[in-house]
Formats: C-alpha cells, structure tokens, sequence
C-alpha cells in the first residue's frame, strides 16, 4: 500500500488530483484511517505489534503529500518568476496625494507667527451661548451693534440637564446660537485661566450672509493679550510685526483709524496700504502715494473695561489689547484668490490652480 501510495502522489499532476489523494488515504473514510481504525479492535499485544507499522504508513504518506505539495509550488513560483518580467526603471506610477488646505496653512503660519511672539493658541466652542458671544463683550440685549451680526440662533432649547421649560432654559442668557466672531474666546480664556493672557484663537464663525466676499460661514483670528501696562502701542507693534511675518515683506505700511466696537475702547480700524501692479492689488508701501491705496484688513482695539470686569478680572489692574482677522480674507489677500466661495466648494482644480494640490 506504502509504495502504491508514494508512487501515486509523486505522479499526480496538480494540486487538486493531489487533495482527491490526502482524502483517499488520510481523509475520515480513507483506506490509512481504516487501518488505523483496526487498532482500535486489537488485543493490545496484537496492537503493540502492529501499531508501530501502521502509524509509520500514515507518517510516510502524510510526509509524501506534503513534499509533492511543496515541490509544486515550487514550480509554480519558478514559473511565474521566469514569466513575469520587472522593469525597474520604469518610473512609479503616481498616487493622489491630499494637501493641506489654504485656510488651514494660513492659520498654521499665524500660530508659528504668533508662538515666536509668546502667544498660545486658545480654542471655544462653535455653538455659543448669547452670553458669551454679546453680553460679556458689552452688547446686551436691544444693543444695535447685535443687529449687524446676522446671528444664526438655535430654536430655544434647554441647556444641558435643564427641562426646556426652565426659566434659564428660555431666558435669553443661555440662548444657544453659531458663535458670529472668535471675540467669546477672550472671554472664556480670561475666565479660564485669569491673567495675564497672551492668546490667539482661530477657528469657524457663522453669520446668515452670501455672496462672493462673504459665505455663512467663514474663519477668524482673534488676539488678545492682557497684562499691566499695555498700551495701544503694544497693539500697534504687534500688528505690523505679524502682517510684515506673514506676507513676508517689510515694506507693510498700516494705517490706524479710529472706529467702534463695543467690546473695544478706543477700537481701531486697521488698513494696509496696497500698490496697482499689474491691474493686481499688491500689498506693500503707503496707501497715500499716487497709484496707491488703503484696504480695510482687521478690527481692534483696547479691551473695553467692560469686558475685563465681565471676565472676572479687575480693569484698574488688568488692560490689554484685542483684534479679529478674517483668515479667508488673509489666505485670499497672500495667494491672490478672488472667490471666497470658492474656498469651501472642495474642487481639486481650484486647489491645483494656487498651487495647493499636486
Ligand atoms: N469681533 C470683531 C468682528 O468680528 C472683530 C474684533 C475683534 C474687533 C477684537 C475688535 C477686537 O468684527
């Protein structure tokens, strides 16, 4: 039976003819289970005699199957190497590569800007309470300065764990709506961590307008920095010295004018001085020399006492400064973008075209 066996699996032709061969010898009803089957009957002395044999015979098939087995994938393997061919200096064929998008490279490269100068980045919450947003930055309810945010507010719902018909639930205090700016930050930060505070805080803000300068929602960064002594010069500084960092030239000429904000006092409106080059705006030199102009960029200003008291902090100890950037504006401004739309559309090709996307 060995030497039948052994002859029969070293002809077998391919791997199935060689399974149909494991089943017909060591399968449950083949014939070297049979035999191993009688031991079972023996009288042990029998067994003890014949046993020796009859595991060797499964051993030696067993080992047959596996060698021809081994030997056909080897012969396999030798053939597919002998056919396939390699061609290593064909150039790799090119993978999609993602990239990282205008908006966040912009606020990336205001977080280094702004770490060199000791600020940290803080973060706050997107769905803001009516508290954080107005109230503490010195807009209480009916103030006008509301009216011109353009607020998106949640139907009134309960705050968590409230039942919704609590009255802090419907009062207007905890009326819950998309932040409209990142001012609440200065806020939250300044109760969170008291002073002093040297902050900047990007991140998504919602207001119900669109068009091609404006999209219902879009990015900014506020600054805060809190200390003794602060003055509007320290505003000043810091402000040229992260425009002429970020768009990476020193002739940047800002003009300060005067302006309001509530949650500011003085507030100052900030405009960069562009030339005409090309039919492009490019920025750089003074908005009041001939061909030239001036481009409203950011709002600012001294931090109302208002808003330090509200925070939690004493104002006769603690002032500071405080400014809010459009990112879209910035990215658009230093890659020559005219679309704002176009930032949140998810077109590759618009990507690729700034040089964004590989
Ligand atoms: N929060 C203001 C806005 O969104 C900008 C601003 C921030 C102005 C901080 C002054 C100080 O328009």
């Amino acid at each position: 039976l060995e030497d039948q066996a052994r002859e029969r699996i070293a002809a077998a032709a391919d791997l199935s003819a060689l399974e149909a061969l494991r089943v017909e010898y060591l399968g449950k009803q083949g014939s070297v289970s049979a035999l191993l089957k009688t031991l079972g009957a023996m009288a042990p002395e029998e067994r003890q005699e014949k046993a020796p044999a009859i595991q060797a015979l499964r051993q030696s098939v067993f080992d047959a199957l596996a060698a021809r087995k081994a030997e056909m994938e080897a012969a396999e393997l030798e053939q597919r190497l002998a056919a396939e061919t390699l061609d290593l200096s064909l150039p790799a064929p090119e993978m999609p590569k993602g990239s990282v998008h205008p908006v966040s490279q912009v606020m990336d490269e205001l977080a280094e800007i702004f770490a060199d100068l000791g600020f940290a980045v803080a973060t706050g919450p997107e769905i803001e309470d009516d508290w954080h947003n107005f109230t503490a930055l010195n807009m209480p309810e009916s103030h006008p300065a509301r009216a011109m945010h353009d607020t998106f507010y949640f139907p009134d719902a309960a705050p968590e764990g409230e039942p919704a018909s609590s009255s802090a639930a419907v009062g207007q205090k905890r009326r819950m709506l998309l932040r409209t700016h990142t001012s609440p930050v200065q806020v939250r930060t300044m109760m969170s961590q008291g002073a002093p505070v040297r902050i900047i805080a990007p991140g998504r803000v919602y207001r119900s307008d669109s068009d091609a300068t404006h999209t219902p929602m879009f990015h900014q960064i506020e600054g805060l920095m809190i200390d003794r002594g602060i003055h509007l010069g320290h505003l000043k500084w810091t402000l040229e010295t992260f425009l002429k960092a970020f768009f990476e030239r020193e002739d940047i000429v800002l003009r300060l004018r005067p302006s309001y904000f509530p949650f500011t006092e003085p507030s100052v409106e900030v405009d960069v001085g562009f030339a005409i080059e090309n039919g492009r705006r490019v920025l750089g030199g003074s908005g009041d020399e001939p061909g030239h102009g001036w481009m409203e960029l950011l709002g600012s200003g001294m931090v109302n006492r208002r808003v330090i008291e509200f925070s939690g902090l004493d104002p006769d100890e603690w002032q500071g400064f405080a400014f809010g950037v459009g990112v879209d504006r910035l990215a658009m401004l230093k890659y020559g973008m005219d679309d704002l739309r176009a930032f949140f559309d998810g077109d590759v090709r618009w990507l690729r075209h700034y040089g964004f996307s590989p």
